[in-house]
């Protein structure tokens, strides 16, 4: 499983965001990616073959949340799934408990981003559908989580089990892919290596290499 994480990158939204999804999904099988979005870009690739998370979802029921993120809405708008409590979008262990549960309700799969292995014991607990390890300070660099910090992907698929876990930060080759998958990984997260990239299918077509 590879999960493009568009950010909020220019080339990661609105009809750049589209343009990015046509071109990966020309190159290689949709199967093999989840594309990651902001919730107001979801509805944008309806028609599109591949499989669509939220990149957040607020623990609220219908009603007075302005701003909130709903998961009736997200669900509504497309998204299978959501990542919740990115290293760009931290929460108190509470509402990720809170959001793991409303999602499930929902039917939505869970994505929760750890930082550490501790952290992934932590948050095992709240039963999501997988752990997202992703050092901080790796995350948008050119070392990747699985050159720089190959026990620690195992230390934290260890402390994330029974739940499976994925890892993120600096993955560009198939390499970093099929390390991260040697070291007990179900799959990895990705940002800038396929967002930023220059030539995006390409880069794509390099990491699924890896599974
Ligand atoms: O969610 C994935 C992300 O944090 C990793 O970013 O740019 O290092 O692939 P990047």
């Amino acid at each position: 499983m590879i999960i493009i994480n568009t950010k909020a990158y220019r080339k990661g939204v609105g009809k750049d965001l589209e343009q990015l999804v046509k071109t990966c999904t020309e190159m290689v099988d949709p199967e093999n990616l989840i594309f990651s979005v902001q919730p107001e870009d979801l509805l944008r690739l309806e028609e599109t073959d591949v499989e669509v998370f939220a990149q957040h979802l607020d623990p609220v029921e219908p009603g007075s949340h302005t701003g909130s993120i709903l998961g009736e809405g997200i669900v509504e708008a497309g998204a299978s799934g959501t990542l919740l409590n990115h290293s760009e979008n931290r929460l108190e262990s509470e509402q990720i408990k809170a959001s793991v549960e409303k999602a499930k309700e929902l039917g939505l799969n869970t994505v929760v981003c750890a930082q550490s292995p501790e952290e992934c014991r932590e948050f095992k607990e709240f039963e999501p559908d997988y752990i997202a390890f992703e050092p901080p300070e790796l995350i948008g660099g050119d070392t990747s989580v699985a050159e720089a910090e190959p026990e620690i992907i195992e230390e934290a698929v260890e402390a994330s089990a029974p739940v499976p876990a994925l890892t993120g930060a600096g993955i560009k080759t198939a390499e970093d892919v099929s390390k991260s998958l040697e070291h007990g990984c179900e799959g990895v997260l990705v940002a800038s290596g396929v967002v930023k990239a220059e030539k995006p299918g390409e880069a794509v077509e390099e990491l699924v290499k890896g599974l």
